[in-house]
C-alpha cells in the first residue's frame, strides 16, 4: 500500500512537534495552514519584493515557528523589505493564526529596505506594535530594552557576510528570555560555511543557549537555538 507524500505543511508540523520534544518550543500543535494560504495571497498580490531567497517550504518554517513560539516580543535583524518577518509576525487581522507578538522591532541597517518594510508589513495590520529602526544590528544600543522572546538573524554585510550574526547574537544577548527561539537563515548556504561554524561553536558553548538544531529544508537552511 502507498501513502502519500509528505506535503510541506506536514514537514513544518513535523518540525515544529520535534523541536518542542528538545524542549525548544512550549507547543507541538499544527500551524493553521488556511491562515497561512491568506496570507500568502495577501503578501504576494500586494508586498513589493526586489527579491529573496525565501523558498515556499521556507516561508512555511518561519510562519510554523512563529505560530509555535508564542512570543510576545519578536526582533528580526537584517529584515531587508520585511518579507522574512512577516511570515513570522503574520496577518494579524487573522485571528486564526494568533496569538499574535505586543511588540515586534526590525533592525535594518539600510534606509531604503526599512522604507518598503514598513509599507509592506502596514499590511499585516499590527500598527504601532510593529515598527523599523534604521540601525545597525551588531550592537547593543540598537536592541529594544524589553525582553526578546523570538530572534531572526538574517544581516548579510556587504564584506563580512554573516559573520554578523555571532555580533548579533552578543549584541542581544542578556536581553534574550528564558525559552527564546533564535533562528538563524542560511546555515547550508556554502559560502556562509565559515561564519556558521563560528556561529554554531558560540551556540554550542554557550551556557545560556541550547542547541543549535540545523533544519536543511532548502538550500539555505534555518538555524535554531533556543535561550536556557
Ligand atoms: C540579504 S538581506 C536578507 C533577505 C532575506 N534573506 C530574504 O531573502 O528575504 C540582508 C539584509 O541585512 C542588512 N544588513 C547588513 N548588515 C546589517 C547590520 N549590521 N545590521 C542590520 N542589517 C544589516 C542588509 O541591508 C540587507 O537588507
Amino acid at each position: 500500500m502507498s501513502s502519500a507524500p509528505a506535503t510541506y505543511e506536514d514537514i513544518v508540523d513535523g518540525v515544529v512537534a520535534t523541536l518542542h520534544q528538545k524542549g525548544a518550543l512550549a507547543t507541538a500543535a499544527p500551524a493553521p495552514w488556511g491562515a497561512f494560504l491568506r496570507m500568502s495571497n495577501l503578501v504576494h498580490e500586494q508586498f513589493e519584493i526586489p527579491s529573496t531567497t525565501i523558498t515556499p517550504i521556507m516561508r512555511r518554517v518561519l510562519f510554523g515557528l512563529g505560530c509555535a513560539a508564542r512570543a510576545a516580543n519578536v526582533v528580526g535583524v537584517g529584515t531587508f523589505v520585511g518579507y522574512a518577518l512577516a511570515w513570522l509576525v503574520r496577518d494579524r487581522d487573522d485571528p486564526s493564526s494568533a496569538p499574535f507578538a505586543e511588540t515586534a522591532y526590525a533592525i535594518e541597517i539600510d534606509a531604503e529596505a526599512n522604507r518598503v518594510a514598513r509599507r509592506n508589513c502596514a499590511l499585516l495590520n499590527h500598527g504601532p506594535r510593529l515598527s523599523f529602526a534604521d540601525a545597525d544590528g551588531t550592537v547593543p544600543a540598537s536592541y529594544p530594552v524589553w525582553p526578546i522572546d523570538l530572534l531572526y538573524l538574517d544581516l548579510d554585510d556587504a564584506h563580512e557576510r554573516k559573520a554578523g550574526y555571532v555580533h548579533a547574537l552578543e549584541a542581544a544577548g542578556d536581553r534574550l528570555r528564558s525559552g527564546a527561539l533564535v533562528l538563524a537563515h542560511d546555515p547550508c548556504v556554502p559560502q556562509f560555511a565559515e561564519s556558521f561554524a563560528a556561529y554554531h561553536e558560540y551556540v554550542r558553548t554557550s551556557d545560556r543557549l541550547c542547541g543549535p538544531w540545523i533544519l536543511p529544508v532548502d538550500e539555505c537552511g534555518l538555524s535554531v537555538a533556543s535561550a536556557v
